[in-house]
């Protein structure tokens, strides 16, 4: 059994794309100003999904060579969304209607525009040159050993200049910080206090994995994977003193009060708490916990997620924070994930299951990817088609020309808004965006579901399903992931559907339901 016991557990936060949310000063990408104009969408207002925590991605000063996760100031705003003054009244509207405000922090790489690393680059003996990682070519003139950046290619760019090669993990306009000088350390703890200060709630930590090489800076292993070889990533990241650097950022955010991290760490499909369980024990867990991607990784398929999700909550301990993620910017839309109407039967364990819920905005709409064609790419990763560009498209609000999202061409195309916006959505009984409504009303107002225990239960192989409960309410939550119909049986339960993905004849529950495919049922027990 889990028993929820973090203040954020039962809460739902909501993942702002910012270059895709509203544009407000008409330039065809979103903006601070035009988050700050649709607040009343996401809390407080009339038609509010009223959820209770925003992450922002990125809006920093930034080349955007990887739209802003390439920081060229960490304390300051780009001008393309706007001023610190617009991201100070964001907050102030955001607190006023109960909204708490996370904010993306990049720890592991700045931009190569940064004045950090201009210094850095511009002499072997200048002060900064430690604060990135360089090392010199092999006798060959080749880089120092065969680590691939995450965006394809060798990790090392040479500069010409200085004779020397420099680490980018990711894009070579994201060099990596070297987090053994103590005066990157503190640089970074400067920029975490200047937005805390400013009163943000706290942050979602990006790349967290790759802060800490292994000393050795061996050559990785090279591996063969359907008849090809590949260099598997395994020395330029999760090095011995990760968690010491996760603990210097865990005690920035542990000085103020009630602030809380969730880090970015790729840990593989839960099988068992290794990993996991270095992420809740070595960092302090009342501020920080770990994005569980396993709902990303694991196949669409009742025994995986029956596995992980009972395996993980019996594995967490008082006090840990359970961050299921269904989605994000760098994954292909929910929808196009696992099927169109599988996102239903997923929007109901994304908000029946207990711990901090995550949704990425349009999930709500079942906003689907959109291919972008060649000539119009615009992620700097992207390889296949597109990148991640189709899981980023503009928030498709009405159906006006370019959705209420822009009145200009938005920088990526929209999908077939006349189908699919919020304005129609809203309207309609049966779409998706009712469905999400009515999830975020029952995590909020039902006790079970808010913050009941969570019992794992015996169901047909096909199906997945758990109790919650709190006090005298006990919910069933059942999801069918077969395209059969399948009965679930249990003499002792007996109650009323309170939640159906799909329109249902009857509501009572007699000891057996019949499940139609790929429905997910809300049970409340009387
Ligand atoms: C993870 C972020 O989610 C992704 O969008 C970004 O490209 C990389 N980290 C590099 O910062």
């Amino acid at each position: 059994m889990y028993t929820a016991s973090h203040p954020l557990d039962g809460k739902v936060l909501y993942q702002i794309y910012p270059r895709s949310f509203r544009d407000e000063n008409g330039d065809g990408v979103g903006d601070l100003k035009g988050i700050t104009r649709k607040l009343d969408y996401l809390r407080g207002g009339d038609k509010s999904l009223n959820v209770d925590v925003i992450w922002i991605s990125p809006f920093f000063t930034s080349p955007m060579a990887d739209f802003g996760y390439d920081v060229s100031d960490y304390c300051d705003v780009d001008p393309l969304f706007g001023t610190l003054d617009d991201f100070k009244e964001l907050l102030k509207e955001a607190h006023a209607r109960g909204l708490e405000v996370l904010i993306d922090f990049v720890p592991n790489h700045t931009s190569d525009e940064h004045e950090w690393f201009k210094e850095a680059r511009a002499s072997r003996d200048n002060p900064k040159r430690d604060w990135y990682i360089w090392r010199d070519a092999r006798a060959d003139g080749s880089p120092p050993n065969n680590w691939q950046s995450v965006f394809g290619g060798s990790a090392w760019q040479w500069e010409e200049a200085t004779g020397q090669y420099y680490l980018h993990s990711f894009h070579a306009k994201q060099p990596d910080l070297n987090w053994e000088n103590p005066e990157v350390q503190q640089a970074i703890a400067e920029a975490m206090r200047f937005w805390l200060d400013m009163g943000i709630d706290g942050f979602r930590v990006d790349a967290v994995s790759w802060m800490a090489k292994d000393p050795s800076y061996g050559d990785d292993p090279i591996r063969i994977a359907d008849g090809k070889e590949y260099i598997e990533q395994v020395y330029g990241k999760n090095g011995p003193r990760l968690f010491d650097y996760l603990s210097m950022i865990a005690d920035v955010v542990a000085s103020y009060e009630k602030k809380f991290m969730v880090v970015e760490a790729w840990l593989p499909e839960w099988t068992n708490m290794a990993g996991y369980d270095e992420y809740y024990r070595k960092i302090n867990a009342a501020v920080c916990a770990p994005f569980n991607f396993s709902p990303i990784l694991a196949p669409w398929e009742a025994s995986r997620f029956k596995s992980m999700t009972d395996g993980f909550l019996e594995g967490v301990e008082p006090g840990d924070l359970p961050v299921f993620c269904f989605s994000n910017h760098d994954q292909s839309r929910i929808a196009s994930r696992i099927g169109v109407d599988e996102a239903r039967a997923a929007a109901v364990l994304q908000l029946t299951l207990p711990g901090l819920a995550i949704m990425y905005y349009g999930d709500e709409l079942g906003m689907i990817d959109r291919a972008i064609p060649r000539d119009q790419v615009q992620d700097p990763a992207n390889g296949g088609l597109g990148g991640r560009d189709p899981e980023r498209t503009p928030m498709p609000w009405d159906d006006s020309q370019f959705g209420g999202f822009s009145e200009v061409k938005p920088w990526l195309p929209l999908g077939d808004i006349s189908m699919e916006n919020v304005a129609n959505q809203w309207e309609r009984p049966h779409s998706m965006l009712s469905l999400y409504r009515e999830l975020l009303n029952l995590r909020r107002d039902n006790p079970a579901i808010h913050k009941g225990d969570y019992r794992p239960i015996r169901t047909p192989s096909q199906v997945f399903g758990y109790t919650r409960q709190s006090g005298g309410v006990t919910v069933t939550v059942l999801v069918n992931f077969s395209a059969e119909f399948i009965t679930y049986e249990d003499a002792d339960l007996s109650g009323e559907v309170i939640l159906a993905t799909h329109s249902r004849d009857t509501d009572g529950v007699h000891a057996r339901i019949e499940l139609g495919p790929r429905e997910a049922l809300i049970i409340e027990h009387r």
